[in-house]
Order: C-alpha cells, then structure tokens, then sequence
C-alpha cells in the first residue's frame, strides 16, 4: 500500500481554546482513520493499492460504482489538508506568497474573510470550504459531503471542514463562529503558501523546458496543476 496512515502534525490539545482536544480526537479517530481503515479494507489486494491517494480519488470518482471507495479516500485526503490548513497561534493576516495573490484577488483583507465566511453560511448540510488555484488565481468554493476539488482540476491550498462533527461540541450549531475562530486563531498561512510555491516551481519547469517559439515573450510562471 503506497497510502500512509493518517498523522496529525500537532498534539490533539494544541488547537485549544479555539478547538478542543476532545473535538480532535473524536475527528481523528472516529472519522477520518474510520474513513482510512475502510478505504484500505476495499484495495487491499487489488491493483488500487498500487496508487497514490489522489491517483485514487481521481480513479474512483470516475466510475459510479467505486464511488464509496471514492468518498473514503477523498475524506481521507480532505482531513489530511484541513490539518495542515491549522496550527496552534495560527490566524489573522496573511503573510508571504499567498499574501500577495489575495490581495491580487480579493482587493483586501476584510473581503478575503466576508467571501469566505458567506461562502461558508451558504453550504447547506454538510461539506468542505475550500481556498484554491484555479487557472493561475485564487477562488473560494465548496463541496458537499466528501466532495473534493482535486476531480475538478483546482489545486486545493486550504481546507476547512464543514461537517459538525468538526465544531459541535466547541461551538453546537454555530457554524459562524468556528469560521471566525479559524480564520482568526488557527489558519495555516504558511500551508497555502508552500503549496503555491510547489505549483510556481512546477510551471517554471515546465516552461523552461518547452522550446519558446521567436518572437514569443517570455512568460511568468502563474498556474498549473499539482495534487
Ligand atoms: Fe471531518
């Protein structure tokens, strides 16, 4: 099996006040290595286990019939990425690479967060709220349920779970106020710049190696793919 075991890259209590440790550890026990041990339990033995995560996720969402496989393994990549996306004394103002693209693309920080927020409120039931590159600029957008933006070509660079497993024991149904405390207290600034810069890097490569054409300006790297 190439897919590793689920890890968390902090302790279960380091997110409080503003996520608790038993909100931590009902998440990552009952939910996402349920969801793991379930996906490993379905390719054991098959040629699927040869993949790589996303290689599986992008196979299983394309056939109806894996789709169950699909919303294991998509949980299992989504939770992996809304761990990142958080670190203890995280939050507030961007800084670094990814700083520079939201005021590209939102004009300041109070629209990144209305933007964001709304898109939250907006989510009926259960899903994810995304931060991604799509065709060389950032967007906001959701998923119901275990729905990821991997299978539609983005590159996810934040997550945040929208299911109320993930804040109904700290905050019940307040949706509103566990947006307010990640984008105040926990976001993972350095997370989404980091996987923008993997994605310059990329496109930088690939156009070095592209014989440029006479004539033809010499172009900033600004989008691509990367799981
Ligand atoms: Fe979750």
């Amino acid at each position: 099996m190439k897919i590793e075991s689920p890890a968390m890259p902090y302790n279960f209590a380091d997110l409080e006040p503003s996520i608790s440790r038993d909100t931590l550890v009902f998440h990552f026990l009952r939910h996402q290595r349920v969801c793991f041990d379930r996906m490993l339990a379905m390719v054991r033995g098959t040629e699927l286990e040869l993949l790589s995560l996303t290689e599986l996720i992008r196979v299983t969402e394309r056939n109806p019939a894996q789709h169950v496989l699909y919303r294991y393994a998509a949980e299992v990549y989504n939770h992996d990425l809304y761990w990142n996306s958080m670190r203890p004394r995280g939050g507030g103002l961007a800084s670094g690479l990814i700083a520079e693209h939201l005021r590209e693309r939102f004009g300041s920080h109070e629209r990144f967060v209305r933007e964001f927020t709304d898109a939250a409120s907006a989510q009926f039931g259960s899903g994810w709220l995304w931060l991604v590159w799509r065709a060389g600029t950032l967007e906001i957008l959701t998923t119901s349920n275990a729905g990821t933006p991997l299978v539609r070509g983005d590159v996810p660079l934040l997550a945040l779970d929208l299911w109320e497993h993930a804040y109904y024991l700290d905050h019940q149904n307040r949706r509103s106020a566990y947006v307010k405390a990640f984008l105040e207290e926990l976001v993972n600034w350095d997370t989404a710049s980091a996987r923008l810069a993997e994605i310059t890097a990329a496109t930088e490569t690939r156009v070095a190696a592209r014989p440029r054409l006479a004539g033809e300006p010499v172009v900033r790297a600004a989008g691509g793919r990367m799981p």
